[in-house]
């Protein structure tokens, strides 16, 4: 992983106290209303995540994968599974002996059921209704736990990332996708005109929900991001944690090492 050198923060680097909250969220839905937000737009939920990401998820997911850590039995997690793309793409690895998606909207669980129930993937992965602020597992019950473009939706971030953390095995690996901005000022101002201005009208078309994809650029913008976002991973007790920029920096893959 030497690509990623550059941006690493040890527990001993982390002063508690000076990072972004990790309760500092947009102002938008509660937690009840973000889940029944996505049983609303389940339905064209994996149309919307291909068209506006120009298929780029697709690769970013894939790349989640690259860094499963080593073994070829593994047992994984996945918090805000939705419709399970992230826990197919990582079954997609051939590492995974058992995989386990958890998240609040019963909807997005069925459409991930389906796809699992069309690949012939059911033996190995289960989706079930669970919080990821509140896991229902054991403690060190996996070698990886991983989060892709939810961990921003969940109402105490350090809360999440502590229960990631409580159930990993000593040297298993947290795993996490979520949209950040790019540091390059050119791209930033094309991605922030695309965020406030493309998406919400495009999000809204498609998805035919006013609120989804406008509370989603709200998020975007003023959730911590890169080193601020891998201090709350130490703050929590992970060991180190790093990050990948992916795409111009519109995303980012967080890596906590427990
Ligand atoms: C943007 S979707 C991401 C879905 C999927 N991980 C993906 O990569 O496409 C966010 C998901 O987080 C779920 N969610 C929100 N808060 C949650 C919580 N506290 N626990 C579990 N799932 C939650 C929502 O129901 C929704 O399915």
């Amino acid at each position: 992983m030497s690509q990623n050198k550059d941006y690493k923060v040890s527990r001993s680097d982390a002063p508690l106290g000076q990072t972004p909250s990790g309760k500092q969220k947009a102002q938008g839905p509660s937690r009840q209303s973000v889940w029944k937000m996505f049983d609303r737009i389940a339905h064209r939920y994996d149309l919307l995540n291909h068209l506006l990401s120009l298929n780029r998820d697709k690769f970013w997911r894939k790349k989640v994968a690259s860094y499963l850590p080593n073994g070829d039995k593994l047992a994984i997690l996945d918090l805000a599974t939705g419709t399970g793309d992230q826990l197919i793409a990582l079954a997609d690895s051939g590492r995974v002996e058992r995989g386990l998606g958890l998240d609040l909207s019963e909807k997005m669980l069925d459409f991930g059921r389906t796809k699992i129930d069309r690949l012939k993937l059911g033996d190995r992965l289960t989706l079930n209704i669970g919080d990821a602020e509140s896991i229902p597992c054991k403690d060190e019950s996996f070698d990886a736990v991983t989060i892709s473009f939810g961990i921003r939706n969940v109402n105490d971030v350090l809360n999440a990332l502590s229960e990631m953390r409580r159930v990993l095995k000593p040297g298993g690996r947290a795993l996490i996708l979520e949209f950040s901005l790019p540091s390059s000022r050119v791209m930033r101002s094309l991605h922030l005109f695309y965020l406030r201005h493309l998406l919400p009208h495009l999000g809204r078309m498609i998805s035919g929900d006013d609120q989804a994809y406008r509370y989603l650029n709200q998020t975007i913008e003023t959730f911590p991001y890169g080193v601020s976002f891998c201090s709350l991973m130490t703050q929590v007790g992970f060991v180190e944690a790093s990050f990948i920029p992916l795409t111009f920096g519109v995303v980012s893959i967080y890596i906590g090492e427990a």
